[in-house]
């Protein structure tokens, strides 16, 4: 059993507000989204929340902007996209900074079982300096203020390893706090994976950031076969 509360345990959803943090970083040419696969595993939390009549408002982070709104990296072609999938307008609120007057304006009129999409995270720069910046804390709470410090949801399981503002600061402003269908089911099956392994038990890892990835390596090592 995971010992989280999942989206499952949340109830009375009807008209509150639920920021919900996504891992949209998915890779773009030319403004065209090239694999879906992160919006696709997104949609079964999406559509839970909007049939439960919640207020649905969307973030994540795309690529590293660095705290300055670089428009090759808006969130823009994932508005569109998401509104095709999920068969409804996803209203995206186009501010460089993130919580700004477009935002409030949206949230503020959304209706029970819309949904809105904000800006990269990244354009902000406090996003990555949570824990490491007093101020950085700002951010997560402007974050936690536009769902009116109601409900938080978080489903980026690809972005689990980070502590930004908005995944892990804006869950000290939230009433509730809970993990999506897609953060739960990557953490029951890595947690099987790790702990209740069939042997022999072969690691095989991807992708380019290795720096990111040293801990986990080390971690594994003391449990694949070698
Ligand atoms: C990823 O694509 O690995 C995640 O979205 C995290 O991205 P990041 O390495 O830029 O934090």
């Amino acid at each position: 059993m995971l010992n989280k509360k999942t989206i499952e345990d949340l109830t009375g959803l009807k008209g509150k507000k639920v920021l919900v943090r996504c891992d949209f970083n998915v890779p773009l040419r030319d403004g065209v989204i090239t694999d879906e696969n992160r919006l696709v595993g997104a949609l079964p939390t999406i559509k839970k929340l909007m049939s439960d009549g919640a207020k649905v408002i969307l973030c994540s982070h795309l690529g590293k902007p660095k705290g300055e709104p670089k428009p090759e990296l808006t969130l823009a072609p994932v508005a569109k996209r998401l509104s095709e999938l999920l068969d409804t307008d996803v209203k995206f609120a186009d501010d460089a900074n993130v919580v700004g007057e477009n935002a409030k304006a949206i949230a503020a009129s959304l209706q029970d079982g819309e949904v809105m999409l904000l800006q990269n995270t990244r354009y902000r720069i406090e996003e990555t300096k949570y824990g490491k910046d007093e101020n950085a804390a700002d951010f997560a709470k402007d974050l936690a203020a536009l769902a009116d410090n109601q409900v938080f949801v978080n489903d980026a399981f690809g972005t689990a390893h980070r502590a930004h503002c908005s995944n892990v600061g804006v869950t000290k402003f939230m009433s509730e706090n809970a993990v999506g269908y897609l953060m739960e089911k990557e953490i029951k099956f890595l947690g099987n994976a790790v702990n209740n392994p069939q042997r022999p038990f072969v690691a095989i890892l991807g992708g380019a950031k290795v720096s990111d990835k040293i801990n986990v390596i080390n971690n594994l090592l003391e449990k694949v076969d070698i």
